[in-house]
């Protein structure tokens, strides 16, 4: 098979959210803290009907029902999440409702896990699936699905909900060049989940910055390497159309793009103008840790990077900044941005993907785009995903009563024999809702 990739994708977040300004207020932090400091707008959450189950069975569900897929025509279904709601049985297994009802239960592929880079191993799963000998000729599809929450605090207004789902299989309009490819994976205590009766990560903010920055550096340098060996030239940021970036938070999608800017002046590179190479120049002797720590660095690369950063990576920052990270669905929701907002003029242009999950992992990655056909083809992705409306269409939650929410949700994780609230009138047809959890932990859903 040739052209190994994205064919189809939808995506889903849950239409409850909290504005980033009234966050501020309401945490009593300095004006701007939230918006212009970290570079958000919006975050969505799940309310106490909303898990990461539910939410993957919606998007699966929207997926097939859109793209016109026939359920016995998957033959791999992969899910990416670090969510954990039962510690053995994967959300794959919640998924195959979907399939059992076809007669489909021939489906390879369980759950991959690791902060937000388990979307990225689900998808190379199923796209090397493709690509392999044990290929039968039917789609791979890839879950990401999250719920980021995190404890009062400093990292709170960096959460965020949604799933995504992707269609894998040959002569896609989103095709991996797979021979470019850069990893970097150590061991680090950057953000983990050690406490199993909380929901909330253990994170070290700024070792997190640091380490997602340095694994950037390291996955760009094997990046460029590979591209060199493959086309004899050395690889710099013109020659990508654009650079999609897990996203946290807006602000450090920033700093990366600038940290990419300011490798590829270290390189010396012609690309860098010379306006650039005046700004950067005073950094260009700091040592490796010095880089990291200097926060004037950090303002030069942005200022230098500036105007390639609107060009090549602002259109792809709408759906993390109204929505928020979405851990594993994070560089996909961005991506899927990307989609919504340069359409068909995205044909014969390259995106380079950064995937990042703590503790760490992380991959560099490029995709191709082209037209290709109906109903897989890069406008009809656009119409199916629907993201003007699906942000319009939100409600927003007052601050008071998001924190109300996860203090219940804090209560309920974990729990047993429990019936949610009735009142799901604000989820949009076709959303799947908890409906309770049994007196033996089983979780049962119900389809709006
Ligand atoms: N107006 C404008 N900007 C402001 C204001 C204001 N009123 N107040 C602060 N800022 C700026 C700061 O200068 C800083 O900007 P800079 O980074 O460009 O210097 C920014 O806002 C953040 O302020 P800090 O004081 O550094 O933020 P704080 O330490 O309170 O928290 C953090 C930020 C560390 C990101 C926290 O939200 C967190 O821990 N989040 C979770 C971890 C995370 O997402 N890590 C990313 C990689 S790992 C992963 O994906 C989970």
């Amino acid at each position: 098979p040739t052209n190994v990739g994205i064919l189809a994708m939808d995506i889903y977040f849950p239409p409850s959210c909290v504005t980033q300004e009234a966050l501020e207020g309401h945490d009593g932090v300095s004006k701007g803290k939230y918006t212009i400091g970290l570079g958000q707008d919006c975050m969505a959450f799940c309310s106490e009907v909303e898990d990461v189950i539910s939410m993957s069975l919606t998007v699966v569900a929207s997926l097939l029902e859109k793209f016109n897929v026939d359920p016995k025509q998957i033959g791999r279904l992969e899910v990416g999440s670090e969510t954990v709601i039962d510690k053995s049985k994967s959300i794959k297994t919640f998924l195959m409702q979907v399939f059992e009802a076809s007669g489909n239960t021939d489906i390879e592929g369980v759950d991959s896990t690791n902060a937000c880079y388990g979307g990225t191993a689900a998808l190379f799963n199923c796209v090397n699936w493709v690509e392999s000998s044990s290929w039968d000729g039917r789609y791979g599809l890839v879950v990401c699905t999250d719920s980021a929450v995190y404890a009062e605090g400093p990292a709170r207004p960096t959460g965020g909900a949604a799933a995504i789902a992707m269609l894998v299989g040959p002569d896609a309009p989103i095709a991996f060049e797979s021979k470019l490819r850069g990893s970097h994976m150590s061991h680090a205590y950057d953000f983990y989940k050690p406490n199993l009766a909380s929901e909330y990560p253990v994170v070290d903010g700024k070792l997190s910055q640091t380490c997602y920055l340095m694994a950037l550096d390291s996955c760009y340098r094997i990046f460029c390497e590979k591209f060199e060996k493959l086309e004899g030239r050395p690889f710099s940021i013109s020659d990508s159309d654009y650079f999609v970036f897990h996203s946290p938070y807006n602000k450090l999608v920033q700093k990366s793009f600038g940290r990419l800017y300011f490798n590829d002046f270290m390189r010396n590179l012609s690309f860098v103008d010379e306006a650039a190479r005046e700004t950067l120049a005073p950094y260009a002797s700091l040592s490796s840790d010095e880089s990291y720590q200097s926060r004037d660095l950090e303002k030069a690369n942005q200022q230098a990077a500036k105007h390639v950063y609107d060009a090549k990576v602002q259109p792809s920052t709408l759906i993390p900044k109204q929505v928020g990270n979405m851990y594993t669905a994070s560089l996909y929701a961005a991506f899927a941005s990307l989609l919504h907002n340069k359409n068909t003029s995205l044909v014969g242009k390259r995106v380079v993907m950064f995937s990042y999950g703590s503790g760490l992992t992380a991959t560099m990655f490029s995709v191709h785009l082209q037209e290709g056909q109906h109903p897989f083809n890069l406008s009809n992705i656009v119409t199916v995903m629907n993201v003007s409306d699906k942000l319009k269409q939100r409600l927003e939650i007052p601050p008071e009563k998001f924190v109300e929410t996860l203090k219940i949700m804090e209560h309920r994780y974990g729990g047993k024999d429990f019936v949610t609230s009735k009142d799901c009138s604000y989820l949009p047809p076709g959303t799947f809702y908890l409906t309770n959890v049994d007196s033996m932990y089983r979780r049962y859903y119900a389809k709006k």
